[in-house]
C-alpha cells in the first residue's frame, strides 16, 4: 500500500508541478510548494482513484480532481498550524510553513492554494461539460467553506476545553475532514453523471472521512512524532474535544472499528473485483501509524 500512495502521490506531485510552471514566479510560490509537495500521503487523491477505478472514470480526469483536493488539503494544513489555531511548529516532519516563512506568509500561501483548488478545475484544459464543471465547483467550495473544513475548523476551536456531545464532536468531525473525503468519493460520479449512487457514496465518503479524523485523534494520542511527522499528544495538552476526550482510548478504538465494518457493509454491494482498491485503503486508513 506505501507503495502505491508513493506511486501515485509523485503522479499527482508531477501534474501539480506542471501546474506551477504556468505560473509568473511570485513570493508566495516557494511557501505554497513548501505546503504542497513533500511528505503528504495523498490518501485523498488514492480515494478519488479508487472510485473512479469502480465507475470507470479517465484517470486525467481523476487526476484534475486529485490536484483540487490536495491544494486544498494543504491550504488547510498551512492554516491549522498557525498560531491562531493548533499553533503546531512541526508538520510532514518539518517546520510548518508559518515558522518557515512567517505567519502573514503562510495565511497569503494558505489562501492561494485554496484558489488555486478552483483555477484547476475551472481551467480550459479540463475538458468536461460546463455543467459538470459548475457542478464539481459548487460541491468542492460547499465541502470547504463554513459547511465544511473552516465551518468544522471554527467548532473544533470553539469546542477546546469544553465538555461537548458526541453528536457535537462527530458533526464537527464530520465537516472539517469528512467533507472533503466526500468530494472524493462523488467528484468522480459528477463526472459520470451517475445519479443512482451519489447518495450512497456521498455517505460513504463522509465515513470514510470521519473515520481519517478519529484515527488521527488516535495516533496523536498514541503515536510517535517519528512516524507521525508531527508532534503527538497535543490535543490532550490543548484540550480538544475528540471522542477520545469523551469516551476513552478503548471505546475510540471500538467505534472506529464499527464505523470501519459500516464501511465494508456499505461497499458490500459493489463486486469485490472493483471495489478491491478502495477496501485496501479504508484498512490502510485503520493501520496507519502516520
Ligand atoms: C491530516 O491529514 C489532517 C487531517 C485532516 C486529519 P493527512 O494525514 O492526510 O495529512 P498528510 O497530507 O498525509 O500530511
Ligand atoms: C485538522 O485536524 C483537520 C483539518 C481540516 C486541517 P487536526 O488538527 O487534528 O490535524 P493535525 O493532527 O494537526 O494534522
Ligand atoms: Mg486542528
Ligand atoms: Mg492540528
Ligand atoms: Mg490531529
Amino acid at each position: 500500500m506505501e507503495k502505491k500512495l508513493k506511486k501515485l502521490s509523485n503522479r499527482v506531485n508531477l501534474f501539480l508541478k506542471k501546474y506551477f510552471s504556468k505560473f509568473n514566479s511570485s513570493g508566495l510560490i516557494v511557501p505554497m510548494k513548501y505546503g504542497l509537495f513533500p511528505g503528504g500521503k495523498k490518501i485523498r487523491s488514492k480515494i478519488i482513484f479508487d472510485v473512479g477505478k469502480i465507475f470507470k472514470v479517465k484517470n486525467k480526469y481523476l487526476m484534475v480532481l486529485a490536484a483540487s483536493v490536495e491544494t486544498i488539503h494543504a491550504y488547510s494544513l498551512i492554516h491549522d498550524d498557525l498560531p491562531c489555531m493548533d499553533d503546531d511548529n512541526l508538520r510532514r516532519g518539518k517546520p510548518s510553513t508559518h515558522i518557515k516563512f512567517g505567519e502573514s506568509t503562510a495565511i497569503l500561501a494558505g489562501n492561494s492554494l485554496l484558489t488555486t483548488a478552483f483555477e484547476i478545475l475551472s481551467d480550459k484544459s479540463f475538458r468536461v461539460e460546463d455543467k459538470i464543471k459548475s457542478n464539481l465547483i459548487n460541491l468542492l467550495s460547499r465541502c470547504s467553506g463554513q459547511a465544511g473544513i473552516a465551518g468544522g475548523q471554527y467548532l473544533d476551536l470553539s469546542y477546546e476545553k469544553k465538555k461537548v456531545s458526541i453528536q457535537k464532536i462527530l458533526n464537527m468531525e464530520l465537516k472539517k475532514t469528512g467533507k472533503l473525503f466526500e468530494f472524493c468519493c462523488v467528484a468522480p460520479l459528477i463526472i459520470k453523471k451517475n445519479k443512482k449512487d451519489l447518495n450512497s457514496f456521498s455517505k460513504l465518503g463522509k465515513n470514510i472521512g470521519l473515520l481519517f479524523q478519529i484515527v488521527d485523534d488516535l495516533i496523536d494520542h498514541k503515536g510517535k512524532i517519528k512516524f507521525a511527522g508531527k508532534k503527538t499528544k497535543k490535543d490532550f495538552k490543548r484540550g480538544k474535544a475528540t471522542i477520545i476526550s469523551l469516551l476513552g482510548y478503548k471505546n475510540a478504538v471500538k467505534y472506529a472499528n464499527k464505523l470501519k465494518q459500516s464501511i465494508y457493509n456499505q461497499l458490500k454491494v459493489h463486486s469485490s473485483n472493483e471495489a478491491y482498491e478502495l477496501r485496501e485503503t479504508i484498512e490502510f486508513i485503520m493501520e496507519r501509524k502516520k
